[in-house]
């Protein structure tokens, strides 16, 4: 069985003196609050800003021990170099930061990063063996225009090309037209996607790795849809933008979570 993963990804958000009072909260909504009443069956993961890296750590650790991961959400390939405003994967390891995003989808648009420099971030993040969530997805031109398969393929393969072991390797299909839309993909056309992106890592890996490996959707999820999401065979979880910002809405969708398949 997956263990199903629940990731907010905080985007431009927040500040540090306003995390004690979300954890808090986020605590007191989802009703557990120490590793050992935790569900082991769903992670939870909060993708933040970089200054907000040890804070998060901290007030999370806080107001509910050994229960929440806090992930960055890019990082540069090299180990360093001069690159200025960039972050390494030494570094984030420095800070005990074990996982990032990879790849989103405002990176790729606003900061143009391409499907090669998201494959050479993938590996570095896999050869440290820490977790990378890889984002895909489509654009509504290019749904539209019947491409969805192969766009998806497009990104997930340049991933998969140079990348003999996946390690921890998690994606996220993230339609672009679903994300801060409030216009979720369907369960059935989320389903879809995920059973194709699955089909691709089964072609490259096999059985066991692709059986193994956790998908996620993202765009749009929200308290009122995730359940039906979570109900997909191939759906593991979320990642979650908006609703993830709100301690109650983000506990209601960590606890669907928790009851799904
Ligand atoms: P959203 O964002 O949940 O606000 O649509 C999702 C994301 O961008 O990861």
């Amino acid at each position: 069985m997956r263990i199903k993963l629940m990731a907010g990804n905080w985007k431009m958000h927040k500040l540090a003196r306003e995390l004690p009072e979300f954890f808090r909260a986020f605590a007191a909504a989802v009703g557990f609050v120490d590793e050992d009443a935790f569900p082991a069956s769903t992670q939870v993961l909060f993708a933040v800003p970089y200054p907000l890296l040890d804070p998060a750590t901290k007030a999370a650790n806080s107001s509910m021990p050994g229960c929440i991961r806090i992930a960055a959400q890019n990082v540069h390939q090299d180990a360093q170099g001069a690159f200025t405003g960039e972050v390494s994967v030494p570094m984030l390891k420095d800070l005990g930061v074990g996982a990032t995003l990879i790849g989103h989808s405002e990176r790729r648009q606003y900061f143009g990063e391409t499907d090669a420099a998201v494959a050479k971030k993938t590996k570095a993040v896999v050869e440290a063996d820490m977790l990378p969530i890889v984002c895909v997805g489509e654009t509504l031109a290019e749904r539209e225009a019947g491409t969805t398969e192969a766009v998806v393929r497009r990104q997930v393969e340049a991933v998969l090309a140079d990348l003999p072991n996946p390690g921890h390797l998690v994606f996220a299909y993230e339609p672009v037209w679903a994300i801060g839309t409030g216009r979720s993909a369907t369960a059935a056309q989320a389903q879809e996607v995920h059973a194709f992106l699955r089909g691709l890592v089964r072609k490259r890996y096999g059985d066991g790795i692709a059986d193994g490996m956790r998908l996620l959707y993202g765009g749009s999820a929200n308290p009122a849809n995730i359940g039906e999401l979570m109900a997909q065979p191939d759906i593991d979880g979320a990642l979650v933008g908006g609703a993830s910002l709100k301690p109650d809405d983000f506990a209601k969708m960590v606890k669907a979570a928790q009851q799904a398949h």
